[in-house]
């Protein structure tokens, strides 16, 4: 008989749902952005949709958009909320060395109203920027993360961006993703990735170099997009004057949970926080 049978890949459901984690909520300090995951609640005969209150517990999220939509802010927000929260965070910085990534974070907390002390010990920086071999040696840099997170007890990741440890081989971007998200579910991170689109890339998709390989290995895919106020109408709409800025935010897909599809405004406030606003639909009044 050709192949064998793997008896350890066999369970029931039951045995399996005994090692299921708990879905939960993982706060990420962005406004408006945690109440669009859900869940269900049963009480008596009704199910009734519920907030989350944040990520999926143990998802890893592609976050992926243009340059300057405000992927980095909202990683860095996700991590000072998390570490202010007595939470570890790991975070692997490919694009800045990590004294800018601390002038980041600092900034952010500063924003959020959380002081440097509350968080300085919780988030553990891994400068993938520096160490160039962690950017060159996937397995490196998993050794790396495993040391960290085995010794600061670790809860949550971000790898901003995971674009920078393919750039010169979009090709080998599957493997890296699949190798990397592997990595996070065998250690029990709630981890965002964040990803670069190339301006040849479809906006509104979860397309991110290395095409969809990013978006169709994680959990989660969020996408941020930008556009300039061009015409009175949406000058009108969105209440900008026209040759502004407007940014958004769509959940793409999440597997874990539901959320919500629609199309939200997301705004940079002048102290750097981005903040997620209401959908098109209900700017329009179409709700
Ligand atoms: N402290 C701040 N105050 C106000 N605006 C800020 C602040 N920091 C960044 N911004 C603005 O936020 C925008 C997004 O910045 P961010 O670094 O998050 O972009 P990004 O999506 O990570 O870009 P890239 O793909 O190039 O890394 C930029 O336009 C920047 O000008
Ligand atoms: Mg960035």
């Amino acid at each position: 008989m050709e192949g064998r049978v793997i008896r350890d890949s066999i369970e029931t459901l039951k045995e399996a749902g005994r090692k299921a984690p708990k879905l939960f909520g993982i706060p990420t300090g962005i406004e408006g952005f945690d109440d669009l995951f859900f869940t269900v609640k049963v009480e008596g005969d009704r199910v009734i949709k519920t907030p989350l209150g944040g990520i999926p517990s143990l998802a890893v999220v592609n976050l992926t958009g243009l340059s300057d939509t405000g992927k980095s802010l909202m990683a860095e927000q996700f991590a000072v909320k998390q570490a202010s929260m007595g939470y570890r965070v790991c975070f692997v910085t490919v694009e800045i060395p990590s004294p800018f990534l601390a002038t980041g974070l600092r900034e952010r907390a500063r924003a959020m109203g959380i002081r440097w002390e509350d968080i300085e010990e919780n988030i553990i920086l891994v400068d993938a920027s520096t160490h160039s071999i962690l950017r060159e040696d996937i397995p490196s840099l998993t050794n790396t993360l495993a040391h960290v997170i085995e010794n600061y007890e670790v809860k949550s990741t971000v790898i901003d961006s995971v674009t920078g440890l393919f750039e010169a081989k979009e090709m080998m971007a599957r493997g890296i993703v699949r190798r990397l998200f592997g990595f996070l579910k065998r250690y029990y991170q709630t981890a965002i990735l964040v990803s670069q689109k190339r301006s040849g890339h479809e906006e509104f998709s979860a397309e991110a170099a290395g095409g969809y390989a990013v978006s169709h290995i994680v959990d989660c895919s969020v996408v941020v997009f930008k556009e300039m106020i061009m015409s009175k109408y949406t000058a009108s709409l969105y209440k900008r004057p026209i040759g502004s800025m407007i940014r958004f935010l769509r959940i793409d897909g999440c597997r874990l949970c539901a959320h919500d599809t629609r199309t939200h405004i997301m705004e940079i406030t002048d102290t750097g926080l981005v903040r997620v606003g209401p959908s098109l639909e209900e700017l329009k009044g179409g709700d």
